[in-house]
């Protein structure tokens, strides 16, 4: 069984927001849907690198601010017609808390796009 490492409450992240955790890896983004639920994808557009912590959340995606590529939370794929792919990364919210996969053992909390 996987161990978690807690990253933030919950209500630390709007709906339809989201914050950035530094990972050794790079920057990863933690999104909020209007549902409650928390995905986690590296912050880099599969296009030219932008930021898609920046960008809006609609349902389970992001629209990168850069140009507009749509990014699934759940796959990280782009959508068609465009082709590539954030890497995601396993996130869980228990007791209102959210907890990244503890490999992925954050540097910092880096900014909370509100
Ligand atoms: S960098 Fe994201 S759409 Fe171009």
């Amino acid at each position: 069984m996987s161990n978690w490492i807690k990253i933030c409450a919950l209500d630390d992240i709007l709906p339809l927001g989201s914050r950035v955790v530094d990972l050794e890896e790079g920057p990863v983004a933690i999104f909020r849907t209007a549902d409650d639920e928390v995905f986690a994808l590296a912050d880099s557009c599969p296009h030219k690198q932008g930021p898609i912590s920046q960008g809006i959340v609609h349902g389970k995606s992001v629209t990168c601010p850069l140009h507009s590529w749509v990014i699934g939370f759940e796959d990280g794929e782009a959508g068609a017609p465009d082709v590539g792919c954030a890497k995601t990364f396993a996130v869980q919210i228990k007791g209102g808390e959210v907890y990244l996969e503890a490999s992925l053992a954050p540097l910092k909390l880096v900014t909370a796009n509100d």
